[in-house]
């Protein structure tokens, strides 16, 4: 039985964005289907939320704030800015888009935490986990690498990220290294908190089964479970994050905090509407549903994790999680650090491509639970090939004609068949729905246009006006009718495309995006005055494909020339501004120290005339330090601070490259002037 049209409210959930760096394509793997089921739940009179946030906490937002030399509060505030800035542009419309650090989620989290104490889910017991004395600290999640113990892969300290994708325990990985300095690490024991998860086994056997979704995150959760679960460690020792409110010296493991931000954000989103108690409609047991869109990535946080949690807490449980197959690009598995990777600030929608575009591919590449491969060329494939030569060239050639010969609806009927392929298409997109399977949305709308070509085709108005204009009208009517519902049907995926086909056709007394579902059987008033004609869909032309291709063609060949040692690609102009920014300076240095438990680095610490600073080169396989002692070099003073083998870096030695012995570097050395002397 179909649950959409849903009488109860629905509220529907994006897998909050680390906010760690900017958007690209991967995300819209979740995002886009997600705003597409919104959407076609408001045109089918459903009432729904939709949620959103940025997941401010863990690993991801602190090494990145290491590795840029600024807090984590200020990493989390650019890029949540940067998604606050770009969902829009995209057409996705979160009702709210809080992030997981305001105050309503630390209270929400705290109370959470607090009942699952309270009703005896949470114990305290010794955890052994990695320490690295090079950097001084313990490794938590991402701060340590090593292998998977379950399939041997390379993974990162909480997840197998490279293999067979199991969430990981702490102390659990094996051959466990610092991620930063690349020391190995020796085992410390402290108390944390643990989640009797153990104790939830039968409970969510019950609750997977019949939970709704995509397949993929039922069947894995459950072999997971069948499996047997272990207790979940839910602190952590690192300094950023909500405070665990038994032990105050702990932090509460980011994937705890993260999906309360759903709760939390509708308790926003409840304030901003003036109803502080809406929020309980969704989250207390009740008849509100909750559908989680998430990556299959993380379908043990949500198919796990989460249920249990708010089972221990009293809350209202998901009625589905829909999980989507993961992205690739140009057959590769996205790596940003290989150069597989779209931003899509940067490389799509500041080039002024259309976001319709996009979120046409996202819709219509594959199924929802199939890995999704994208490439330039398919992106054009599917723009040329069926956006503009079956959808846009139907439309067009409709309008086109009919304002020429009318100017406006002429007299008609819809023809009968017409009428029963719009009543089919209405019933593909309900059914499809109810599947989360909305590449079949995409392709009934496609299949309806292609019967409006047929239709066109076959009755000929362009011979028609001449030898019986009223005749001629009535296909055109036929056709205007069926251009209404397109607009109608494809607003969920395209919604700029809609808006421009609904004023086109006259319809700007409404808005395509607020009609249901049945306005496509509603008929076109004859004698309404038509808009210009204009094509809806353009072409991606081959200059511009081109263009599109080399960027990544570009970024890999980079990626691989950075793994070789070599830094620059291709000869690349800088303008004389760019080169006046940079400050090299001469230094002289006084100390140079092999960097303990590493084999490349060098600590040196230069003189430049007005202060001493400490630089870390990567030269030790190439020189013993007294070589380098006394020497005065080249040095770029303005490189942004980094932190290498565990200790502050603030610039960089100058070398050269021998040409007949790659890989080998002698430092620019000069003689005769004073430390601190500026070169340009
Ligand atoms: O995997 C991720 O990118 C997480 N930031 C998703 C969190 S989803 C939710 F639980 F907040
Ligand atoms: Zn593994």
């Amino acid at each position: 039985m179909n649950k959409y049209p849903s009488k109860d409210p629905v509220l529907v959930t994006c897998g909050l964005p680390y906010a760690s760096g900017e958007m690209h394509i991967g995300h819209l793997r979740t995002y886009v289907p997600a705003d597409v089921f919104v959407r076609l739940l408001k045109k089918m009179q459903t009432e729904v939320v939709f949620i959103c946030g940025s997941d401010t906490h863990g690993t991801p937002v602190v090494t990145t704030a290491e590795k840029l030399g600024v807090t984590p509060k200020e990493v989390y505030e650019k890029y949540h800015k940067h998604y606050l800035e770009t969902f829009p542009r995209l057409g996705i419309g979160f009702d709210t888009n809080s992030t997981t650090n305001d105050p309503e989620n630390r209270h929400r989290t705290r109370q959470l935490v607090s009942t699952l104490q309270e009703n005896g889910h949470i114990y305290a017991k010794d955890l052994e986990s990695p320490f690295c004395d090079q950097c001084g600290r313990s490794l938590p999640d991402r701060f340590v690498r090593g292998k998977c113990p379950h399939c041997g892969a390379d993974a990162r300290g909480d997840e197998c990220d490279q293999g067979c994708g199991r969430y990981l325990e702490p102390g659990e990985i094996l051959n466990p290294r610092c991620a930063i300095c690349d020391s190995p690490t020796r085992p410390v024991t402290r108390e944390h908190y643990y989640f009797k998860l153990s104790a939830f086994e039968d409970f969510l056997k019950d609750f997977l089964t019949n939970m709704d979704g995509t397949k993929n995150a039922r069947n894995y959760a459950l072999g997971w479970v069948k499996e047997g679960l272990r207790d979940w460690c839910i602190t952590r020792d690192l300094n950023w994050g909500f405070k665990f409110p038994g032990d105050e010296n702990l932090t509460l493991y980011v994937w705890v905090d993260a999906p309360i931000g759903y709760m939390s954000g509708t308790e926003i989103w409840s304030k901003k509407i003036g109803k502080p108690k809406e929020w309980e409609k969704y989250w207390k047991p009740g008849n509100g549903r909750l559908v989680h869109y998430i990556g299959q990535d993380i379908v043990y946080h949500h198919c796990i994790f989460w249920p249990a949690m708010l089972k221990g807490s009293g809350y209202n449980l998901p009625d589905a999680v829909v999980a989507s197959g993961m992205l690739k690009i140009e057959g590769h598995n996205f790596s940003r650090g290989r150069g597989y990777v779209v931003w899509i600030k940067e490389d799509y929608l500041d080039k002024g491509l259309d976001p319709d575009y996009l979120r046409y591919f996202m819709v219509s590449g594959t199924s929802q639970t199939k890995d999704l491969d994208f490439s330039w060329q398919s992106l054009a494939d599917k723009v040329n090939n069926e956006l503009v030569a079956t959808f846009g060239n139907f439309i067009y050639r409709g309008l086109h004609f009919t304002k020429k010969h009318f100017g406006e609806v002429p007299k008609g009927e819809l023809d009968p068949n017409l009428r029963k392929e719009i009543e089919k298409t209405i019933e593909t997109i309900i059914s499809a729905t109810n599947e989360y399977e909305l590449k079949k949305v995409s392709d009934a709308i496609l299949r309806l246009a292609s019967v409006g070509n047929e239709y066109f085709q076959a009755n000929a108005p362009w011979k028609l006006v001449k030898a019986d204009k009223d005749k001629a009208g009535v296909v055109l009517y036929n056709a205007i009718a069926l251009t209404k519902a397109l607009a109608v049907f494809i607003e969920p995926i395209m919604p700029t495309v809609a808006e421009r086909i609904w004023s086109q056709l006259g319809l700007e007394g409404s808005k395509v995006h607020e009609v249901p579902l049945e306005e496509a059987l509603k008929l076109p008033k004859v004698g309404a005055k038509l808009g210009k004609p204009i094509p809806v869909i353009s072409k991606i032309d081959d200059k511009v494909l081109a263009d599109l291709k080399e960027s990544i063609s570009k970024r890999v060949k980079a990626a691989e020339a950075a793994e070789r040692g070599e830094t620059e690609v291709e000869e690349e102009l800088v303008s004389f501004d760019d080169f006046k920014r940079m400050d090299i300076r001469a230094g002289k240095i006084l100390e140079a120290t092999k960097v303990p438990k590493t084999k490349k680095l060098l600590k040196l610490e230069v003189d430049f005339g007005s202060e001493v600073r400490v630089i870390i080169t990567g030269l030790a396989d190439q020189y013993k330090p007294e070589d380098l002692k006394g020497l005065t070099a080249l040095f770029l003073t303005n490189l942004e601070p980094k932190k290498i083998g565990g200790i502050e870096s603030k610039g960089m030695i100058l070398a050269v490259e021998k040409a007949d012995e790659p890989g080998r570097w002698i430092p620019v050395t000069i003689e005769g002037v004073p430390p601190g002397s500026k070169a340009a």
